[in-house]
């Protein structure tokens, strides 16, 4: 491909509602790599990214957290750029769908929908909170399934049966965020009809911007029919009002892929120091090969309504779309409950980054089936392949250059046929990377290190060490190992960019990459070998799960375990005091629906209750549950509470009460009536 080539690269906008947590970073670190690729090959390549901004959970989470959307989204911008920052994802700018720039493009952008004619307006019915005074997302709903009849259920789905259904079809339902009953209520909306763009969908998608499988499967959708697709919100809602609409917004998916254009145009504006019209930026946007990476959940709205709009909107369309599958933890989907939600901040506390980024670089391709982080397979796999195998090579003749050779290379290399065989790799490294081929890469890289290593383990350089008539002949086995080395690690740049650049400081000269490794380091003086990369023990695997251990269910009854013990055995087992019915009797169990709940400030494992016991007021509960529920995971269900526990005094207020919830070291669960029961319900 010709060296000229100007890249544009993004990844999905994370939603500024929540923390980066590992399985984002499969995303983020897939395209960083090749992001490096690219830059490393001097082409002019930008990354970038933005914190995805509007909707109404942001807007929910603000009023719960008693802030603007404004400021919870300023917040969340600066943890999730700390994390990235640390993660060593390489954005030439992290922006926001909330800007100016991203208002003036979705205006346009719906503006030239509209004028075209592919807006329809008409109204719909949906479920509207008496209380809250707002339309329920169907997330926001639960009750029983009208399939199975399982309680509790959201309003898209059952988690009991699998049935899809609408939430008018619910029996029961009540809202999330207030435990009312919603209303059916009918309102205008807009919509983008993307039947317009039929034949052409038709031809984007089955052109090779897609992978094969994800072209099949947009394929599908196609053939079902594209149904008209709802753009608009009402208030109160987080996000831009639509010109000549008031009171209704954009839906934030409308605004949210508008935010790559919005990035761009802010960058190149930061980079030419003017202010750039929209007509630069759809020009300038068009002269770029733009490559958008996202994860399958999201591929209608990419390979779809996405190019619709750029179609409409007479914007370039990107010229790939690089799908990937989702990351499981240990076999599993990541979850709160089993404490396998690993935040990025989490992992950053106890291990490199740069693990990470290798171990999905190993296992990931150009497909879009799932990963998997095994805990001890990562263990097993960073001590095998970094440590034991490429760091190995520097170390073992890092150490004889120092003792014996002033850490000075020679002037040959005695094996250059060995040296020009690693070179010619290239050829297939470089493939790899071009195509998303990662884990093809890795494994030729590592095949090299294993050959690098039984390079010195035949020239056996720590025996030549012995005798000090052969120092050049030691020289010269250290001066080929280094050079191979430095091969290997510029291979891997792209996965590894702080080894290389520990790497580049210690052996000095130009910087690695596939040009300047061509002319071997000869002659030349080294820095003292600082340690590169350390062992992963048992032990430092253990702070990632979140041991649901370190919390028992409510502060009330911490006193019974120790935080990182398990709690002491229950009545009747050895040693444990009996209780005799009456005892029992006395703990008054009732049936409560939690109506709120929110974080406390200043405690992370705690989650404020308001609790419905049908006794014509709401009670406060702290429970000791933070690590395993989002306070949205809670609101609307029903669970147990312990009525007559002595009012407790913390810290943030008055605790009126416990949750009994269950746990061991996997997790979790808050124990939860059964169908039929309601608020105020005595348990026996
Ligand atoms: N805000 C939207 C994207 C808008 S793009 C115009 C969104 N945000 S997200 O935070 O939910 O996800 C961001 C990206 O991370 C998505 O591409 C998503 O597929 C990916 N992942 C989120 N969780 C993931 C895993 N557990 N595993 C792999 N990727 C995952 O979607
Ligand atoms: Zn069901």
């Amino acid at each position: 491909m010709p060296n000229d080539r100007k890249v544009l690269v993004t990844s999905a906008l994370p939603y500024a509602n929540g923390p980066i947590h590992i399985g984002h970073l499969v995303e983020y670190i897939q395209t960083d790599i090749y992001v490096r690729y690219q830059r490393l090959r001097g082409r002019a390549c930008y990354y970038l990214c933005a914190d995805d901004t509007h909707g109404t959970p942001i807007m929910l989470k603000a009023q719960a957290e008693g802030v603007s959307p404004e400021q919870l989204i300023g917040r969340v911008a600066t943890e999730h750029l700390r994390d990235f920052t640390d993660f060593g994802i390489s954005f030439d700018r992290f922006g926001s769908t909330h800007s100016d720039e991203n208002r003036v493009l979705s205006e346009h952008f719906y503006g030239r929908l509209k004028a075209g004619g592919h807006i329809a307006v008409r109204a719909i019915e949906q479920a509207f909170d008496p209380v809250k005074q707002l339309f329920l997302p169907d997330r926001f709903i639960r009750g029983e399934c009208p399939r199975c009849h399982a309680a509790d259920q959201y309003g898209d789905s059952c988690e009991a049966c699998g049935a899809t259904y609408a939430p008018t079809d619910l029996i029961n339902p009540v809202s999330a965020l207030s435990g009312a009953t919603p209303v059916t209520r009918s309102s205008e909306h807009y919509f983008f009809k993307l039947g317009d763009f039929a034949d052409r969908l038709k031809t984007f998608t089955t052109s090779d911007a897609l992978p094969k499988e994800a072209g099949h499967k947009l394929a599908e959708w196609l053939t079902e029919g594209l149904s008209d697709w709802d753009i608009s919100r009402d208030a109160p809602y987080f996000g831009f009002e639509i010109p000549g609409a008031p009171g209704k917004y954009f839906y934030v998916w409308l605004d949210a892929p508008v935010g790559y254009i919005a990035t761009f145009w802010q960058l190149r504006s930061r980079l030419e120091e003017r202010a750039l019209s929209l007509d630069d930026v759809r020009a300038q946007w068009s002269q770029y090969e733009i490559h958008h990476f996202i994860g399958k959940d999201i591929l209608n709205f990419h390979g779809l309504f996405w190019p619709a709009m750029l179609e409409a909107a007479d914007f370039a369309r990107p010229a790939a779309i690089h799908v990937h599958g989702f990351l499981t933890v240990n076999g599993k989907k990541m979850s709160k409950s089993r404490g396998t939600f690993i935040t990025a901040r989490r992992y950053l506390d106890a291990l490199p980054a740069e693990y990470l980024r290798y171990y999905f670089a190993a296992k990931l391709n150009s497909g879009i089936e799932d990963i998997d982080l095994n805990l001890e397979d990562f263990r097993a796999r960073i001590n095998a392949d970094l440590v034991g195998k490429l760091i190995n090579i520097a170390s073992r003749s890092a150490q004889l250059l120092a003792k014996h050779l002033d850490n000075t290379l020679g002037d040959v290399l005695p094996d250059a046929p060995l040296y020009a065989e690693f070179l010619k790799a290239s050829e297939t490294v470089e493939a790899c990377y071009e195509a998303c081929e990662y884990s093809r890469a890795v494994k030729t890289i590592m095949d090299l290190a294993d050959r690098a290593n039984r390079y010195v383990d035949e020239a056996r350089p720590w025996e030549i060490a012995r005798a000090p008539e052969r120092r050049a002949n030691l020289q010269a086995v250290c001066t080929e190992t280094l050079n191979l080395f430095c091969v290997l690690i510029a291979y891997l740049k792209p996965i590894l960019p702080e080894t290389t650049a520990k790497v580049e400081a210690w052996i000095g000269g130009p910087e690695l990459n596939f040009e300047s490794i061509k002319t071997p380091r000869l002659s030349h003086a080294i820095k003292p070998y600082t340690h590169l990369m350390r062992r992963i023990e048992p032990a430092d695997l253990a702070p990632l799960i979140d041991n649901a251990q370190e919390a028992s269910a409510t502060p009330s009854s911490s006193s019974a375990a120790t935080p990182g013990k398990p709690a002491p055995p229950t009545a009747g087992k050895a040693g444990a005091a009996t209780l005799s019915a009456e005892d029992f009797a006395r703990v008054d169990l009732r049936v409560a629906r939690v109506v709120a709940a929110d974080y406390v400030e200043g405690a992370d494992k705690l989650l404020k209750l308001s609790l419905d016991l049908n006794e014509g007021r709401t009670r406060t509960v702290f429970a000791g549950i933070r690590h395993a529920y989002a306070p949205a995971d809670l609101v609307g269900r029903l669970v147990v509470c312990v009525a007559n526990l002595k009012p407790r005094k913390m810290r943030f207020g008055v605790s009126e009460g416990m949750v009994l919830a269950a746990s061991d070291s996997d997790g979790l669960v808050v124990l939860e009536p059964g169908e039929g029961a309601r608020p105020g319900m005595t348990i026996r």
